[in-house]
């Protein structure tokens, strides 16, 4: 259903790689809610990826950047300015990649060239996202700016790697940042910390099915899916939200203040009633 919440808006949208991605869904919605944006990708996920069709379905032009090149950045809110005629309303930062996650590398055993990489594209690229915008003064007062995070920046999941380390540095950017957008340009800065989703990137975790399926047992409301997160993310983009700034907003129905679940226990218990009869 469409409420026209982004009626008149403009936008950037990063991170849309095939139609599982959050960033392909929230494009879909935000066109539904009536945004008009710009899509924009690395330029080799581009040519493995479908965004054109994406484009095409959203009435969207595509700029390939590299989010971690400040030169592409650059260019990217300039070209986006230029076809969207004036200035941005919303961005969303939808990027995360650890190659030691990729290559199986384990946290106790990094090869720091590739922890360097990860952090470059899945953290400190939205600091250049933000730096470019801000020094473009790009974006609109009361435009609004999201991340995507995951609570491994709070709490122990082993096999979240480097990630973790990248999300917490990811979410404290967001509310650096925030700080000077707010008080210069009236622009809020959020991330969404969301559960666990079955994307390119999720997938790429190790053991990403238990990990899903537990998520699942522990959430009284079940896993956010990645609509529920681009509708969120709507929300974020729309005047309803003004003064919403600075802060982490967890999509996750409910995961992250669980202890546990009667369903995790049961679980639990059964599995370990068969160790016994063993
Ligand atoms: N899937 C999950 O379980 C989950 C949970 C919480 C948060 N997130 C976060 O959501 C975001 C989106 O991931 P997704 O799950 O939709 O997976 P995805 O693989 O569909 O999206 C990741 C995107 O990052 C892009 N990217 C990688 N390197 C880049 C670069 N140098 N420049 C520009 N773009 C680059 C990829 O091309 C891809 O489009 C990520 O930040 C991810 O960490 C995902």
């Amino acid at each position: 259903m469409s409420y026209n919440l982004l009626k008149g808006k403009k936008g950037i949208i990063f991170g849309a790689l095939d139609p599982n991605s959050i960033a392909w869904k929230t494009a879909e919605r935000v066109h539904e809610e009536g945004g008009e944006f710009v899509l924009t990708n690395a330029p080799i996920a581009m040519r493995m990826g479908q965004i054109n069709k994406l484009a095409e379905q959203t009435g969207a032009k595509v700029i390939p950047a590299d989010a971690t090149s400040e030169e592409d950045l650059k260019n990217l809110v300039e070209q986006s300015m230029e076809i969207l005629g004036g200035k941005i309303d919303f961005v969303l930062h939808s990027i995360g990649m650890s190659v030691n996650v990729r290559k199986g590398r384990p946290y106790t055993d990094q090869k720091y060239d590739w922890t360097q990489k990860g952090t470059d594209v899945s953290a400190m690229s939205f600091h250049k996202v933000m730096q470019t915008l801000f020094k473009a003064d790009a974006m609109n007062e009361w435009g609004s700016i999201v991340a995507l995070t995951y609570m491994a920046a709070q709490r122990v999941f082993p096999d979240y790697n480097d990630m973790a380390d990248n999300k917490a540095y990811l979410e404290s950017i967001a509310r650096s940042f925030g700080y000077f957008f707010g008080r210069d340009k009236k622009v809020r800065v959020n991330t969404i910390s969301q559960s666990p989703t079955p994307t390119t990137a999720g997938q790429g975790v190790k053991g990403f099915d238990g990990f899903i399926s537990y998520a699942e047992k522990m959430s009284p409301l079940g896993n956010a899916t990645a609509l529920d997160c681009a509708n969120y993310t709507v929300t974020l983009f729309s005047d309803l939200t003004k003064r919403v700034t600075l802060q982490n907003l967890y999509n996750d129905g409910g995961f992250s203040n669980v202890g546990v679940s009667d369903a995790v226990m049961e679980a639990f218990i059964t599995s370990q009633e068969a160790e016994i009869a063993k």
